[in-house]
């Protein structure tokens, strides 16, 4: 009786030290030994959007791979490093948030050195370093269709908003905040929403446009600078993406302006829909952003790579299609107090 009692007890703790050792990397969820290794970059985990794929990412790869996952701290060198120890750890496919997308031809060559394959993320890789190697993949979106949607939150609510034209002239005069130059995202953001909005029969003229790295502190200085020098003439702020535009609201409350109520006001808009910036659309002190869809984006990733690391082809058993440079969109959506639900949902 003590015998088998001993026998039990110690049967159990072999069987949970065996369940705990193959949890290492997935937050307490068990992964079967055979189960492929993933290994993942992010370009920096302070990035407000990026920090919610990743997230996503996490949460649904968990259960299904042995996930390693890596802050490049916005470090190009250190993230080829980090590919490299994934590579080391038998990492069966690599998912890649780059630092620089120029970067993405070093990451391939590595990667196809041992016919591992490569799934690029939210930074695109050019056409060239795509056609490389066959086992390269990439998930993201269509990067005008951002600046377009933008473009259209800001005639809508333009022309349903007579006062917003200050001066009366019938231009709107905006200052532009840019994420990181060179960023595709950034380029067709900022040429997109002025050339939407023109196109739609609005002339509009620029005071001014500077680079803040998708950063909220960045842009709220930049925003502080920009109201010393032009105050009231400011009659729209087009942001490319939330962090910044938040950061001008910051900036302009200080100022008295954007507290709610329609007394002092300057329109801002952004990219993303994260929900802090949705919080401030319902308070109205913001007018809109895009949805940029960080759950459907993460899925993407998660699907082409639990496939291609088990040897699959990247879209089997999903709804994905791809495009000509092997890329899936995930599509963007305008958002206003209108719709506010649409974004509100991937945030469940
Ligand atoms: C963009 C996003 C930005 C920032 C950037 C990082 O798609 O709108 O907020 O996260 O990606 O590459
Ligand atoms: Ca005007």
């Amino acid at each position: 009786m003590r015998k088998s009692l001993i026998f039990i007890v110690s049967a159990m703790l072999i069987i949970s030290s065996v369940l705990i050792m193959s949890c290492g990397d997935n937050g307490g969820t068990t992964v079967s030994a055979d189960a492929p290794t993933i290994g993942v970059t992010i370009y920096r985990y302070d990035d407000n959007f990026m920090s919610f794929v990743r997230r996503n990412i996490e949460s649904l790869i968990s259960g299904n791979a042995h996930l390693i996952m890596n802050d490049s701290q916005n470090n190009q060198a250190q993230q080829n490093d980090q590919v490299d120890v994934m590579l080391n750890r038998e990492a069966k496919a690599l998912a890649i948030n780059l630092v620089d997308p120029q970067a993405a031809q070093t990451i391939i060559d590595k990667a196809k050195a041992k016919d591992i394959p490569v799934i690029f993320f939210n930074k695109e890789a050019s056409p060239q370093a795509m056609a490389s190697y066959d086992k390269t993949w990439y998930v993201g979106t269509k990067s005008e269709e951002s600046g377009d949607m933008q473009g259209q939150v800001v005639v809508n609510t333009w022309r349903a908003n007579p006062s917003w034209d200050k001066n009366g002239d019938g231009v709107i005069q905006y200052v532009l905040i840019k994420g990181e130059p060179g960023h595709p995202d950034a380029e067709a953001r900022t040429s997109h929403v002025t050339k939407y909005i023109t196109e739609n029969g609005i002339r509009v003229q620029r005071l001014e446009e500077l680079n803040a790295n998708w950063d909220t502190a960045r842009a709220k200085d930049i925003v502080d600078a920009w109201m010393q020098k032009h105050g009231d003439k400011i009659e729209f702020i087009f942001s490319n993406n939330d962090s910044m535009a938040l950061g001008a609201l910051q900036s302009i409350q200080a100022l008295g302006y954007n507290q709610g109520d329609n007394n002092k006001f300057i329109p801002i808009v952004g990219v993303d829909a994260i929900p802090d910036m949705l919080n401030e659309i319902k308070k109205g002190t913001i007018v809109g952003s895009v949805l940029n869809d960080a759950l459907n984006q993460a899925k993407a990733v998660v699907d082409l790579a639990l496939n291609v690391s088990t040897g699959k082809e990247p879209l089997e058993g999903t709804d994905w299609t791809l495009d000509e440079v092997k890329a899936v969109r995930v599509p963007y959506v305008p958002i206003t107090i209108d719709n506010i639900e649409v974004a509100e949902n991937t945030y469940k």
